[in-house]
């Protein structure tokens, strides 16, 4: 039998110095604001498809991407591409790439295949050549190789596979970058952060309008509002699979860190408020805002603990941004459409001059409120398929009552009616 290779010193291939190719996943229905986002940390040749964004830019735009983008779930960095028919010639397209020099063998690893149109019959058996291919580059290397770890891998390796292309990848992020690190308990039903972050990109909201969440359960629209007021990095406070990367270069990434912590800004009073039926919601929202900004951040949002439809309108105009129950079980269903009108009456007697946006799952929430909606976006909650509705409700102002008769008392107020 052949002596293994003794294991031997392995020095990093430095970062590389010619464009790369990055892909970046993102919640569907976010593709465009991602896309906008990512031009605006300098990305180039970007394209958005369905889930995600591909771009290009030097290897340290990864580390920009991973600190900065609100709205992408992971940050993938391409190592290989190429034609396939059958699993071997993945295998060799994995088998080429120099995993020994990007990480060390102790660092457990996690392969995930992905396919549209493939046609291969399993792609269990894909992963499974991946991992051979990994783990046998680093056998004709050294006496060591990684292990597999598929719940908390240090290296997530992403097969991506159309009906003739194989892509390989590598995430830069590490846990999906949704996880910011400030949700540490959970109540029901939260939204993916990423996806708060994306509908207040999608309303153009940048801190500077009043903004009111009047059903805020855990406040993942209010911290990710917070953190865009602020100017926070949403990666400021996680850790990122690229530092365990032999060519970490700590540098140039403490720099990135030092300049966005520098650049962070106090919350303004008067600018965010939330609302919520549930104590124990309110609790846990101050919680994630003091966990951005300690106690000033969340002595600056106005919170309070009533039914949405008795508050009283905190400035003259704002968006109204909310994820309103669902009910998944009949009864439940039942009773919230019983409350729709009520919340429809409060939106009209007390909220003129916002704009108020709701996502859920239930197409039939804005004619239950009795309004039309000015916009839907279908988006993605994790699998569930929500729309994204806009409600605007014109000020009294902006429509003039007509002198006499005709029209009814909610349309010479100027609300956009269902009709
Ligand atoms: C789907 S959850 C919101 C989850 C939230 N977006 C998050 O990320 O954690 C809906 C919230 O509406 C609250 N709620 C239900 N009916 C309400 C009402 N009439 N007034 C105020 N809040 C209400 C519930 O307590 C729950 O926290």
């Amino acid at each position: 039998m052949p002596n293994a290779p003794t294991t031997i010193s392995i020095k990093a291939t430095p970062i590389p110095a010619k464009v790369q190719r990055f892909f970046t996943p993102c919640p569907r229905g976010l593709e465009q604001a991602l896309a906008d986002e990512l031009a605006a940390l300098g990305a180039q040749s970007i394209d958005p498809t369905d889930g995600g964004v591909g771009f290009t830019g030097n290897f340290t735009l990864g580390y920009k991407v991973c600190l900065w983008s609100r709205i992408a779930s992971r940050v993938l960095w391409q190592l290989a591409e190429a034609e396939y028919r059958h699993e071997e010639e993945i295998y060799k397209l994995a088998r080429n790439i120099d995993w020994p020099h990007l990480f060390s063998a102790n660092e457990t690893i996690r392969v995930q295949v992905d396919a549209i149109r493939s046609p291969l019959t399993s792609l269990e058996f894909v992963t499974l050549r991946v991992k051979d291919a990994i783990v046998d580059a680093f056998r004709a290397a050294m006496a060591s190789r990684p292990s597999v770890n598929t719940s908390q891998p240090d290296m997530r390796i992403h097969v991506f596979l159309t009906a003739y292309k194989a892509t390989v990848y590598l995430d830069l992020a590490g846990e999906a970058l949704f996880k910011r690190g400030y949700r540490r308990e959970g109540l029901a039903a939260p939204l993916r952060e990423n996806l708060a972050a994306g509908m207040l990109a999608l309303k153009g909201w940048k801190g500077q309008t009043p903004l009111l969440d009047p059903m805020c359960g855990s406040g993942t629209i209010l911290t990710e509002a917070a953190m865009i007021a602020m100017n926070i990095a949403p990666g400021a406070q996680r850790p990122f699979a690229f530092e365990k990367l032999r060519n970490y270069d700590a540098e140039t990434f403490a720099a990135m860190r030092d300049k966005a912590q520098s650049e962070v800004r106090p919350l303004p009073a008067n600018l965010l408020f939330g609302n919520d039926l549930n104590t124990e919601a309110i609790d846990v929202t101050k919680r994630h805002l003091q966990n951005i900004g300690g106690a000033a951040t969340s002595d600056a949002v106005t919170l309070t603990q009533q039914r949405a439809e008795t508050l009283t309108k905190p400035a003259a105009s704002g968006l109204l941004l909310t994820n309103p129950p669902y009910g998944e079980r009949m009864e439940e269903l039942a009773s919230l459409k019983a409350w729709y009108p009520a919340l429809g009456a409060w939106l009209k007697r007390e909220m003129a001059g916002w704009k108020a946006c709701f996502i859920t799952a239930d197409r039939e929430l804005p004619s239950g409120l009795g309004f039309k909606p000015n916009k839907k976006t279908p988006l993605f909650n994790g699998a569930l398929d929500c729309r994204l509705f806009e409600i605007e409700l014109y000020a009294g102002s902006k429509r003039e009552p007509k002198p006499q008769g005709g029209m009814p008392l909610e349309h010479q107020r100027g609300f956009r009616e269902r009709s």
